[in-house]
């Protein structure tokens, strides 16, 4: 009889935790995204993964920051074309950050993909070879100057969904719907 209330207090706890979490999560998604106009969680789809990696390009010495990561998918994914090359994803919000990092433990890819709770608006990006973000057009107006003060010409920016205002891509690839924006160049237009 012990055992049994023990065990509905275990799922209790379980339920009611997941709640919290649930909740947490989607109050701090509609509070980043309506309030301080950040991009919320919306992983790319699986679908278009491939052709995000096949559009980067990455060679052996590459170096790849995902702006904004959220469970590391496309990152891993890209890891799969380019296994040498070093990637790194800067995520704020912790569930997708957690999963991240769990992403990147589970698939034994550690040694080559790091991941930082941190905004990268506070990072700096010079480092980066290649850049790959999906965010929002708020963001993008903000992230424009930093890219063409720390990027340097010749390295490689993909934006799903949203440009670069003001920006010219050297090219623009339709995926399910989705525009990818491919820079090469950050001067303006
Ligand atoms: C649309 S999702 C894209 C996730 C991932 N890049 C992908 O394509 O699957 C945008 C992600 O950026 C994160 N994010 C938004 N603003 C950020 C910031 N300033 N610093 C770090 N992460 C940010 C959000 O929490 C969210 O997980």
């Amino acid at each position: 009889m012990i055992l049994f209330f023990e065990i509905i207090l275990a799922v209790l706890i379980v339920v009611v935790a997941g709640w919290i979490l649930f909740v947490y999560f989607f109050t701090w998604q509609l509070a980043a995204t309506f309030l301080k106009g950040e991009a919320p969680f919306v992983p790319a789809k699986a679908g278009i993964l491939p052709k995000i990696a096949e559009a980067m390009e990455l060679k052996e010495n590459s170096i790849l920051y995902d702006l904004g990561c959220g469970d590391a998918r496309v990152l891993v994914a890209c890891h799969k074309s380019q296994p040498q090359a070093q990637y790194v994803g800067f995520e704020k919000n912790i569930i997708p950050y957690l999963w991240a990092r769990f992403r990147v433990w589970a698939t034994g890819l550690s040694k080559n993909i790091r991941v930082c709770q941190k905004d990268f608006f506070e990072a700096d990006l010079s480092g980066a070879t290649h850049i790959f973000c999906y965010l929002v057009p708020k963001q993008m107006e903000k992230l424009g100057p930093k890219l063409e003060k720390e990027i340097e010409n010749g390295k490689k920016v993909l934006s799903l969904r949203f440009g670069i205002p003001n920006v010219a891509p050297r090219k623009k690839i339709l995926l399910e719907k989705e525009n990818l924006y491919i820079y090469e160049k950050l001067a303006k237009s």
